[in-house]
């Protein structure tokens, strides 16, 4: 069995973690699943009967064609709702139009430099969707074609996600804080034909040059054919003629009712590509129906969503809880939003804070890696702000510890609220365990119990299910309609990362293990992603963007833990020669933030005169996370150190 790689001390405090929070009696009593009873009623009716379970549950989709099965499965493939179409967007908009819900507030957006503000009801989100979708019909998008989408927090973005969805494109969204190379990448990888980008996007005060990345990458994207540019920032841009639209010139004169274009229930909606263990990010495909009855039930299920709900989730679009919780799951649902463009430091550190305090959201999503920051920052930032419309907190993207898991709690949760920790991944589309509200007693640091259509296992090496209370792979032993249906162009790699290691069962890459209770704790990653700040990295990519610098023979990425981050990337640097220099040092983070982004930029480097390798010559980890753990407290080591003496005097042990 592989060993818990998750830091942050949580596997260790986890395991004796024995408080429990049953859901406040009030909550209970207006939620929509409100006993355990009626979660267990739901749950084994999802689990013995899948095909009557969601046929009943996709009535309620706005089909154009209706299906002739709920479910054809032949593992690994999976297709829901075989022979429907309908459309994604009109599942978000049109049917809440339709049905008298026009004037609800569908979108309030909160810009970063402070006093912007906007708010969309369901008219007007839908008028604006359609808008951009004529204009992207016009330059000749046509349905199935990939259009990456590279843009900041504004509401153009979710525009842009449903503008796409609407003419049957597949939208790409890259993450705005990726850099040129991993656009080109995914532009390639995609083969995608247009980009929506924006001249710039704000953070923390200072502009990002978006376009400008755009431009970079596009030179390396042969199949590109027009980059669309929203005006944000108001910097300079180069606008390519024939090639770059404005935003405002697209929509200039568009339609408002523009029809949506009736997509197969498994014609692919979206790709969002992921790390994996290669260098090579990983395409995730989701289709169109089974996704959105996912993501609309779960959450309904999870954040308990009422009509006069306000959500916040504070995810950006570029990562799968942006897809499914800030756009597609509240809109199918008809929910009110809440988007923050900004970071949650900017221009000061109670900006969440005010903003709550301002816009008065009732459920507030968010990651563990920002509630330890807040922890941080300090209470002088939260003391005094009424959070009193705060009635149910969530946390996704990583393990949460106790601490924080109490902090949250106590400090934003003003002990009435109830957390669910919500365990999930690009790949599954949805939420797959976590507490439901209004019945589910919580543990700090448990994700509790499978949602309904959630058959979860854990198992060993071989496929055989481990003894109850230990550790094994998370696998689920059924299909549900929110699972990916292959990685973009490689089936290959589709069936050997997920279906082969325990065939006929997904394998999600995570270590679990399940209490008394038969409660799943999640411990960490089986393979070498790591997780920082709540993002999926891996060191292989990291590893490759390293070697491709001129100075660099050898290198190896490693977690080590951090107290914020969760996990921090601490790397091992042989060089072809010359000496290792803090100005090298700043040039191999910059190296690595230009092939990847940032959020990939390592925390710690050492230089080493060789790595640590078995006989074999595989480099061994276990020691290179030893050593960054243990040096966190003396920090960066300049000088050449010689691992082997170390591999050496500790043994050959990997
Ligand atoms: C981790 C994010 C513990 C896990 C939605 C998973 C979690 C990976 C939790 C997916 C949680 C996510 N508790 N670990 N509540 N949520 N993870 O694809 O390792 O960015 O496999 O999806 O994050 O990350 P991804």
């Amino acid at each position: 069995m592989s060993e818990v790689q998750r830091p942050a001390g949580t596997v260790a405090s986890v395991m004796t973690e024995e408080r429990m929070f049953p859901p406040p009696a009030e909550f209970s009593a207006r939620a929509r699943i409100g006993s355990l009873e009626d979660y267990r009623r739901l749950y084994d009716a999802a689990k013995n009967d899948p095909e009557g379970f969601w046929g009943e549950r996709a009535a309620a989709l706005p089909w154009t064609t209706p299906y002739t099965k709920v479910l054809d499965w032949h593992p690994p493939a999976a297709k829901w709702f075989v022979g429907g179409r309908l459309n994604a967007s009109a599942a978000c908009l049109d049917r809440h139009l339709a049905a008298g819900k026009g004037e609800k507030t569908a979108l309030v957006w909160v810009g970063e430099p402070t006093g912007e503000r906007r708010e969309y009801t369901y008219r007007q989100l839908h008028a604006e969707v359609c808008r951009v979708a004529a204009g992207l019909r016009k330059l000749g998008i046509k349905p199935g074609e990939v259009v990456s989408i590279y843009m900041p927090m504004t509401p153009e973005l979710v525009i842009a996600m449903l503008a796409c969805a609407r003419i049957g494109a597949v939208h790409s969204v890259i993450f705005g804080g990726f850099s040129s190379e991993a656009i080109a990448d995914r532009n390639q990888d995609a083969g995608a034909v247009a980009v929506i980008t924006a001249d710039g996007g704000w953070r923390r005060g200072s502009s990002l040059p978006l376009k400008k990345n755009v431009d970079i990458a596009v030179e390396k994207s042969p199949t590109v054919r027009h980059v669309v540019v929203l005006k944000r920032t108001g910097q300079a841009v180069e606008m390519v003629a024939g090639r770059d639209i404005w935003w405002h010139d697209l929509i200039e004169g568009m339609p408002t009712d523009t029809a949506p274009e009736p997509m197969d229930s498994e014609a692919p909606l979206f790709i969002l590509y992921t790390s994996g263990s290669t260098g090579k990010p990983k395409g995730i495909k989701h289709t169109t129906a089974g996704y959105v009855l996912w993501a609309q039930t779960t959450s309904e299920w999870v954040f308990d969503l009422r009509d006069d709900d306000l959500f916040w989730c504070t995810a950006d679009c570029g990562w799968i809880t942006g897809h499914s919780y800030v756009t597609y799951g509240p809109l199918a649902a008809g929910a009110s939003l809440l988007i923050y463009e900004g970071a949650p430091n900017a221009p000061h550190e109670g900006r969440f804070w005010e903003i709550i305090e301002a816009e008065k959201p009732t459920i507030f999503y968010t990651a563990p890696t920002a509630i330890r920051s807040f922890m941080k920052w300090g209470m002088e930032h939260i003391e005094g702000r009424d959070l009193s419309s705060l009635r149910l907190l969530g946390t996704v993207g990583e393990g949460i510890n106790p601490e924080a898991w109490i902090w949250y709690h106590e400090v934003i949760g003003g002990k009435r609220c109830p957390i669910v920790d919500t365990w999930w991944q690009t790949e599954t589309g949805g939420i797959m365990m976590s507490p439901l509200p209004g019945c589910t007693p919580t543990k700090p640091g448990s994700c509790t119990l499978p949602l309904p259509g959630v058959v979860p296992e854990i198992v060993d090496a071989a496929g055989a299910p481990v003894t109850p209370g230990h550790g094994g792979w998370l696998v689920m032993t059924q299909p549900w309609p929110g699972m990916l249906r292959g990685i973009w162009g490689d089936d290959e790699r589709f069936v050997e990362t997920y279906w082969s290691k325990v065939p006929g069962k997904y394998l999600a890459g995570d270590n679990a293990r399940q209490d008394k209770d038969g409660y799943y704790w999640i411990m960490g990653r089986i393979d070498d992603v790591l997780n920082v700040a709540g993002h999926r990295l891996s060191t292989i990519e990291i590893e490759s963007a390293l070697v491709s610098h001129p100075s660099v023979a050898e290198a190896a990425a490693v977690g080590r833990p951090h107290d914020v981050k969760g996990e921090a990337v601490a790397v091992f640097v042989t060089l072809r020669g010359g000496v290792p220099t803090d100005g090298l040092k700043d040039a191999l983070r910059k190296h690595v933030r230009q092939q990847i982004g940032a959020l990939a930029a390592p925390d710690d480097i050492h230089f080493a005169a060789t790595l640590p390798k078995t006989r074999s010559g595989k480099i061994m980890r276990r020691l290179l996370r030893d050593i960054a753990a243990g040096r966190e407290t003396v920090g960066d080591t300049t000088t050449l150190e010689d691992y082997t003496v170390l591999a050496t005097l500790r043994g050959n042990d990997e």
